[in-house]
C-alpha cells in the first residue's frame, strides 16, 4: 500500500462511538467537496486536477524545464506561501534539502521573494556573480509585495547581465491567464508564462504549473509524482465509508482530536528532507482552517533534532497536542553504525546496524513514550521515497483539508486574514490612498 494509516497509537485516546458516529459528518463533508456545493466552491479546481491538468501547458512545463537546465547555472524562483512551497517541498524530498551541494547536471536552485529581507537578497545576488541565471516569477494576483520586489531586483539583473532581449529568454512568469499587473506586464515584455488555473488557490497549486516547473528544473519525475496523485484521488474519491478510506479517517481523526481539546497537531517526521513537506503542510491547513475563531494549530518537528528542543513539552507539557507521523518504510539511503575497536563510546552495540533501523526505534520509543505522556500519535506510513509515492502524499493532506475544514465547518479555501498585515504595511509605508491608516497606526506605535 503507498500510504496507510495505523490508527494504534490514537485509539488509546478514543471513544470507538464518538469516532463511529463521525461517519454521517464525514459523508456529507465528502459530498459536499466532490459535488462543488459547499462554501468556496469556486476553488476546487485540484480536487480533479490530477487527471483533468492541461496536457498541453504540461508538455511546455517539461519543455521550458529542459531549457533552463541548459542555460543556467542558477535559477531563483520567486514567489511567497503557496507560489513557493509545494515546490520546494517536494525538491527536497525527493532530491535533497542539500540540492544544491549534490553534484548534479541540474542548475541550483533559489527561492527569493518570500521574505523582504535585505541579507537574503545581497547573499542571493552575490551567488549570482559570475553564473548563468533564470528566473521564475510566480504569483497567481501578480501583486503580491515580496515577489514583485525580488521580480523587479532580478529582471534588472537579467537584463543589465544579457539585454532585455537576453533576459526576455531566461524569465518565466506563472501567473493568471487574463487578470492581474504580472500578465499584463508578461504579455508586453514577451515572457513565456504559465498558468496558476482560477480555481486553484495557491496552497492547492503544487501540481500545477506553478509546482510543476521548479519541480521539473530539478528533474524530478512529474509524470510519477502526477501519477501518484492521480491514483490518490481516484482512491479518495471512491468511497465516503472512512474505514476503508485513509484520507477521511485522517480528516476525521483530526476533528475529533479538536473535539477533546487537542487544538494543536504537530506534524512529525525523522527525516530532515521533510522539513519543507512540513512547511507546505503548515501553510495548506493554516490558511485552510485557522479562521472564524476556530481551527487546530498546525505544527511540526523533525526528530531527532527537536526530541532535544520540543521533545520536552511533547512529553510533558500542556496536554493539548497530538502528533501526526510521517514515516518512509524503505528508505533508499543507508549507512551502517561502524565498528569500534576501543569501544570508548560503548556503541558497539549497534555495530553493523543501519543507521534506519536506529531511527526507526527512536520513532517507535517515542511514539510510546508520548503516548504514555498523554499526547496521541497519528501514523502514516509511506511505501518509499519515491516520487509517485509523495504525489499521494500530497494529495491525501490536500483532500482531507478539504473536508476536514468542510467538518470544522469554516470556508477552507478562503484566506482573509492574510489581508490585514498587508494593509497595515502598505500604510506604514506611506503607500498613496492608505495616508488615515499610516496616521493612526503611527500614534499606536508611539
Ligand atoms: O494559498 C494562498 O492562496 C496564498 O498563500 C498565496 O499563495 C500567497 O499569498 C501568494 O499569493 P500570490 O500567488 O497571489 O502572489
Amino acid at each position: 500500500m503507498t500510504l496507510a494509516l495505523n490508527d494504534k497509537y490514537i485509539k488509546p485516546f478514543i471513544d470507538e462511538k464518538a469516532l463511529a458516529s463521525m461517519q454521517s459528518e464525514v459523508s456529507a463533508a465528502h459530498r459536499v467537496l466532490m459535488e462543488g456545493t459547499g462554501e468556496g466552491s469556486d476553488f476546487l479546481g485540484w480536487v480533479r486536477l490530477p487527471e483533468t491538468y492541461d496536457k498541453e501547458e504540461y508538455a511546455r512545463v517539461k519543455k521550458a524545464a529542459a531549457k533552463i537546465q541548459k542555460s543556467c547555472d542558477v535559477f531563483i524562483v520567486i514567489g511567497i506561501g503557496g507560489s513557493y512551497l509545494g515546490s520546494r517541498a517536494v525538491i527536497e524530498f525527493l532530491k535533497s534539502p542539500m540540492y544544491n551541494n549534490l553534484k548534479k547536471d541540474t542548475p541550483d536552485i533559489y527561492f527569493s521573494g518570500c521574505n523582504i529581507s535585505a541579507q537574503s537578497m545581497n547573499e542571493l545576488l552575490s551567488i549570482c556573480e559570475g553564473k548563468d541565471v533564470c528566473i521564475n516569477v510566480i504569483s497567481k494576483s501578480g501583486t503580491t509585495t515580496e515577489p514583485a520586489v525580488a521580480f523587479r531586483i532580478f529582471r534588472a539583473l537579467l537584463e543589465k547581465k544579457y539585454g532585455v532581449e537576453g533576459a526576455r529568454e531566461r524569465i518565466f512568469v506563472t501567473t493568471d491567464k487574463a487578470r492581474g499587473t504580472l500578465k499584463k506586464f508578461a504579455d508586453e515584455a514577451g515572457y513565456e508564462t504559465f498558468v496558476v488555473p482560477d480555481d486553484v488557490g495557491g496552497r492547492f497549486s503544487v501540481l500545477t504549473s506553478v509546482g510543476l516547473l521548479p519541480i521539473a528544473v530539478s528533474g524530478v519525475d512529474t509524470d510519477a509524482l502526477m501519477q501518484g496523485a492521480a491514483d490518490a484521488a481516484a482512491a479518495f474519491m471512491a468511497t465516503d465509508d472512512m474505514e476503508k478510506n485513509t484520507c477521511l479517517k485522517y480528516a476525521a481523526l483530526r476533528n475529533l482530536m479538536y473535539r477533546q481539546g487537542k487544538c494543536t497537531e504537530i506534524l512529525v517526521s525523522y527525516e530532515s528532507y521533510a522539513t519543507m513537506l512540513n512547511e507546505w503542510w503548515k501553510q495548506l491547513y493554516g490558511e485552510s482552517e485557522g479562521k472564524d475563531g476556530k481551527g487546530i494549530f498546525p505544527a511540526s518537528v523533525i526528530f531527532s533534532t527537536d526530541l532535544h528542543s520540543l521533545g520536552q513539552y511533547i512529553q510533558d507539557g500542556q496536554r493539548n497536542l497530538f502528533e501526526t507521523v510521517i514515516a518512509v518504510k524503505n528508505p533508499d539511503s543507508k549507512f551502517a553504525v561502524p565498528f569500534d575497536d576501543a569501544n570508548v563510546d560503548g556503541l558497539n552495540f549497534l555495530a553493523g546496524v543501519d543507521m534506519n533501523d536506529v531511527n526507526d526505534k527512536a520513532m517507535k520509543g517515542t511514539i510510546l513514550a508520548h503516548v504514555d505522556g498523554g499526547t496521541p500519535n497519528i501514523l502514516l506510513e509511506l511505501a518509499d521515497k519515491s516520487a509517485y509515492t509523495l504525489g499521494y502524499l500530497l494529495y491525501f493532506f490536500e483532500f482531507a483539508c478539504g473536508v476536514s475544514g468542510y467538518m470544522l465547518g469554516v470556508n477552507p479555501f478562503n484566506q482573509p486574514g492574510v489581508e490585514a498585515y498587508k494593509k497595515n504595511m502598505f500604510a506604514l509605508l506611506g503607500k498613496p490612498g492608505y495616508e488615515e491608516a499610516k496616521a493612526a497606526l503611527e500614534a499606536r506605535l508611539k
